[in-house]
């Protein structure tokens, strides 16, 4: 399986401050928004990434990111030229995917969960296509999931009016290898989109559509407005001050993964000295309880 990381859109819900730039490039605390997107596909144990930005964006997030080879993976970039839909994604992706499974994850989602890497690298052999449930006050904001007591998924809607479930589901979806011909499949939407639900619809009807509630105690955070980008950067500024770790952290994940060495870890801090985040890496690499698990699966 890769990794997309889908960081195009308007942003238009945030302007005027995502007129001048994109928004999965402000911060979130103390690292750049599409850190913590990047940090989830690879906790689950994902080298191999695709960052999907609009054209006037991608040399700001190429200077970002790179090529990934200094975190022991490999980022690659494409760009989509109009907001056109979520699934517009794997359309896109073609070529990079070249037949394999696909995880998508959106560049405004924000997960945080003690085992979360753990949970998501079992998903990363997917036959049809998978979801996860998140309970929220007001589901009509999102694509909302039904299922039975079995766990069953009976509906997924975009947006509804009237939902049918107090459940949305949150921006990380994983698929099997037919995703690019499912999404050539669908029609654009009213509003001239590709839907990512109407590529779920599809998965439902063809009964491979699967879905898990997100496990209790994880916390699932989109930054799109004002108010949720604010709650984002606190949750992450509690998180961190309190437990002492860092959240949505790429280096480390790298790290713990044994994508790189803790010499590499080191070398990677230097620059970062100072504005605290190197003098973190340096900690990680040299405490004596912190040996990295070398497989994926660590929190990110
Ligand atoms: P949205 O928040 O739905 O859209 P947006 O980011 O354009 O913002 P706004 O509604 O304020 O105008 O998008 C969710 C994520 O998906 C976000 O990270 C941007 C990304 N996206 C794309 O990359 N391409 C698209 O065509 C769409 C619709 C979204």
């Amino acid at each position: 399986m890769k990794g997309i990381v889908l960081a195009g859109g308007t942003g238009s819900r945030l302007w005027p401050i995502t007129k001048g730039v994109s928004k999965q490039l402000l911060p979130v605390y103390d690292k750049p928004m599409i850190h913590y997107p990047l940090a989830t596909l690879m906790a689950a144990g994902l080298r191999e990434v695709l960052v999907i930005t609009t054209p006037e964006d991608s040399e700001s997030f190429c200077r970002l990111l790179g090529d990934g080879s200094a975190w022991g993976m490999s980022i690659e970039y494409a760009v989509q030229p109009r907001p056109e839909g979520l699934a517009q994604a794997f359309i896109i992706a073609e070529e990079f995917l070249a037949g394999d499974q696909a995880a998508l994850i959106l560049g405004d989602n924000l997960f945080y969960g003690p085992s979360l890497g753990r949970n998501l690298a079992g998903l990363t052999r997917q036959e049809g296509a998978h979801v996860f449930a998140y309970e929220v006050a007001d589901p009509s904001e999102y694509g909302v999931v039904e299922f039975d007591e079995s766990g069953i998924v009976l509906s997924v809607e975009e947006k509804p009016a009237a939902p049918r479930s107090s459940y949305a589901i949150p921006g990380l979806y994983f698929y099997d290898e037919t995703v690019v011909d499912v999404a050539k499949a669908i029609a654009p939407s009213a509003r001239g989109e590709l839907e990512i639900t109407a590529v779920n619809e599809y998965y439902l009807r063809a009964g491979s559509l699967t879905v898990t509630v997100l496990e209790r105690g994880t916390a699932w955070l989109d930054t799109g407005t004002f108010r949720s980008l604010q709650d984002a950067g606190e949750f992450v500024r509690v998180m961190e001050d309190r437990t002492g770790t860092k959240v949505g952290c790429v280096e480390e994940v790298a790290w713990r993964n044994g994508w790189i060495t803790s010499d590499e870890l080191v070398a990677l801090a230097e620059p970062l000295r100072k504005s605290g985040y190197g003098d973190y890496l340096i900690r990680l690499a040299s405490s004596a309880n912190a040996l990295p698990p070398t497989q994926p699966g660590a929190n990110p």
